[in-house]
């Protein structure tokens, strides 16, 4: 698969860290959508506040670009608290867990993002610390090694996940919030291109922001990518977005009218011409594309399997009729 980041996928560029930093939302009334998640939140951190605890760990698990870690900055900045940021890969050892907590402050917030990607003595070394706040350290070695328990600051500790379905239970269960986040509707997204067209200083119209709105899988990271390409276009021919310019910059960037890219489309195309439409395995598929079986379930999949493009079953995915319907392909029901 070509190395080129495409547009529609939902993890980050990494040239993206400037813009994503420039249009996070600060707080929860900029956070536009998952409304009954924030309300959950608010309540939990007012209560929290209100009894001089820290807030209990946080779980948020959600495909790439839905607003993880935006949400755990929101929360910080409510508590009034640092938040340290590290991710799952980069705790290698137990030293490298022990230097951030022994560093922590006493209602401090500690972000592990991708928690999943941990290692295994890693995160079990965090039960106890989650639990009751202390850290089992050996020192010494063989039958003289001794466990001492070194306490460590009371703090939160928040995680993100793309896929939540690989964390174990025993780390699953020792948080006491856990909170998915869905993919967003048009009419959140339609006020999140609004809201990044203001910040950027871009005059659009009503419909073409529909436009970007639908093209963007549902992702406010792909929505404001989308936007800012599309402004590429816009400022070439007009200063301002209208729809007939958004539409020709998004067919030019090759997002069809669903939001799907070359790869979606050809991953449907394939289990319908190569596999009779279906039921066929993730790795059967992954190699009839050249591509990793773990991009397809992280990155394709949830938003073809949202839109209804795709179905799970017991023996593997099929495309649904309105999977073939989009790819212009008559649908035969099976027997
Ligand atoms: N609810 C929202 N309202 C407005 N903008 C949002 C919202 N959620 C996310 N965004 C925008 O989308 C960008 C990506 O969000 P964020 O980095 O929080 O995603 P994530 O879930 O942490 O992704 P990843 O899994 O790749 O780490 C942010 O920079 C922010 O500008
Ligand atoms: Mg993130």
């Amino acid at each position: 698969m070509d190395e080129v980041k495409k547009i529609t996928e939902a993890s980050k560029h990494v040239e993206e860290d400037k813009v994503e930093n420039f249009l996070r939302p600060q707080n929860f009334d900029d956070f536009i959508g998952q409304e009954k998640l924030k309300n959950n939140l608010k309540i939990f951190i007012k209560a929290s506040k209100k009894r001089h605890e820290v807030l209990d760990h946080c779980l948020f698990y959600a495909p790439p670009g839905l607003g993880k870690t935006t949400l755990s900055h929101i929360i910080a900045k409510e508590m009034g608290c640092d938040l340290r940021i590290t991710s799952g890969p980069v705790l290698e050892r137990i030293g490298d867990l022990a230097a951030i907590l022994t560093n922590l402050s006493n209602g401090d917030m500690f972000f592990i993002d991708e928690i999943h990607r941990m290692n295994h003595l890693v995160e079990e070394s965090l039960y106890p610390v989650m639990e009751d706040f202390k850290l089992d350290i050996i020192i010494g070695q063989g039958p003289s090694a001794k466990t001492i328990k070194l306490p460590v600051p009371h703090f939160t500790l928040v995680g993100a996940t793309t896929r939540a379905g690989l964390l174990s239970s025993p780390l699953r269960d020792r948080f006491g919030i856990i909170e998915h986040l869905a993919f967003y509707d048009i009419k959140d997204l339609v006020q999140i291109v609004n809201r990044s067209a203001m910040i950027m200083n871009i005059v659009i119209d009503e419909k073409a922001s529909e436009e970007i709105a639908r093209r963007s899988r549902g992702t406010p990271r792909i929505v404001n990518r989308l936007l800012k390409r599309v402004r590429d276009f816009a400022e070439v021919k007009d200063d301002k977005i209208t729809y007939t310019i958004a539409k020709e910059a998004l067919d030019a960037l090759e997002v069809d009218s669903a939001g799907l890219d070359k790869i979606d489309r050809l991953i449907l195309t394939i289990i319908i011409e190569k596999f009779d439409g279906g039921p066929v395995g993730i790795d059967t598929i992954a190699s009839a594309i050249s591509e990793e079986s773990d991009t397809i379930t992280d990155i394709y999949e949830p938003y073809l399997i949202k839109s209804g493009f795709i179905a799970k079953t017991s023996r593997g995915r099929i495309v649904t009729e309105i999977g073939y319907k989009h790819i212009g392909t008559k649908f035969q029901k099976k027997i």
